[in-house]
């Protein structure tokens, strides 16, 4: 099933988190695609409540790998367990890039998610630098080994990558529906290589993803969803693009 989740970054206050919940509540899902949303950590646990008895899914946006101790300002698997969370968005290029998160950083937290019972959504991608270096199969490829080397084929199959290339990300500027699909098809041969060929790991497309453009991706062989930051803000607009995923058209 595709999967499209939203990726709030650091917008909405806990108030406006259920205010945005009730709203998409509101309006019916297509029974063929799964939803997911991810609020900072301050809204999670009222996300959580106004979430209950509904099939979209909740995911946080970071998190330590440790379950706790003396990490001032971290964010523990079990609290975000408890919190409620699914999904754990690791290894997002604003935290790679502005935070100095490394590849190896990613892989103990991917680890420690699995460990928890959470669902790890690991973002890969290319800076624009490295695109016009023609590097970007290399980095997508070396980024994605880095993290899933220590896992099982079962953690890999159950993992979600997201290919967010850097310069797609919030500028308006989406990479071409066929580009994305090459690169994401690199991924995979990638991960086949590197494990079982029949593991089919959720391999998702972000940067730029507008309801104007989704249905373009979400039509391309080897894209099965999308990490949506800007556009997944807005109630209307991101049930689009959840609704651009759906088969169904009654
Ligand atoms: P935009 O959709 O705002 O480009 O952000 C993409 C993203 O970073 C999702 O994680």
């Amino acid at each position: 099933m595709p999967l499209v989740a939203g990726n709030w970054k650091m917008h909405k206050t806990a108030a406006e988190a259920v205010r945005f919940i009730n709203e998409l509540r509101q309006r019916p899902l297509p029974p063929d695609v799964e939803v997911a949303v991810c609020p900072p950590f301050t809204a999670l646990t009222e996300a959580a409540r106004a979430l209950a008895g509904s099939s979209i899914r909740l995911g946080a946006q970071d998190m330590h790998w440790e379950a706790q101790g003396a990490f001032t300002g971290e964010i523990s698997p079990t609290m975000l367990l408890a919190a409620g969370c699914h999904y754990v968005i690791l290894g997002h290029s604003e935290r790679r890039q502005l935070f100095g998160e490394t590849d190896a950083a990613v892989a103990r937290k991917i680890r420690a998610a699995f460990a928890h019972g959470l669902i790890p959504m690991l973002c890969v991608g290319e800076r624009l630098d490295e695109r016009e270096a023609g590097r970007t199969d290399q980095i997508v490829t070396d980024q994605t080994e880095a993290a899933v080397a220590e896992l099982s084929a079962e953690q890999i199959r159950r993992l979600v990558i997201a290919y967010e290339p850097v310069w797609a990300i919030g500028t308006g500027r989406s990479a071409t529906a066929d580009e994305a699909n090459r690169v994401i098809g690199v991924i995979r041969r990638g991960l086949e290589r590197f494990r079982d060929a029949s593991v089919h790991t959720r391999i998702l497309y972000g940067g730029s993803v507008t309801p104007e453009n989704a249905a373009e991706f979400f039509g391309q062989a080897e894209i099965d969803g999308a990490l949506v930051g800007g556009a997944s803000l807005d109630a209307a607009k991101f049930m689009a693009i959840v609704k651009a995923a759906s088969k169904d058209v009654t």
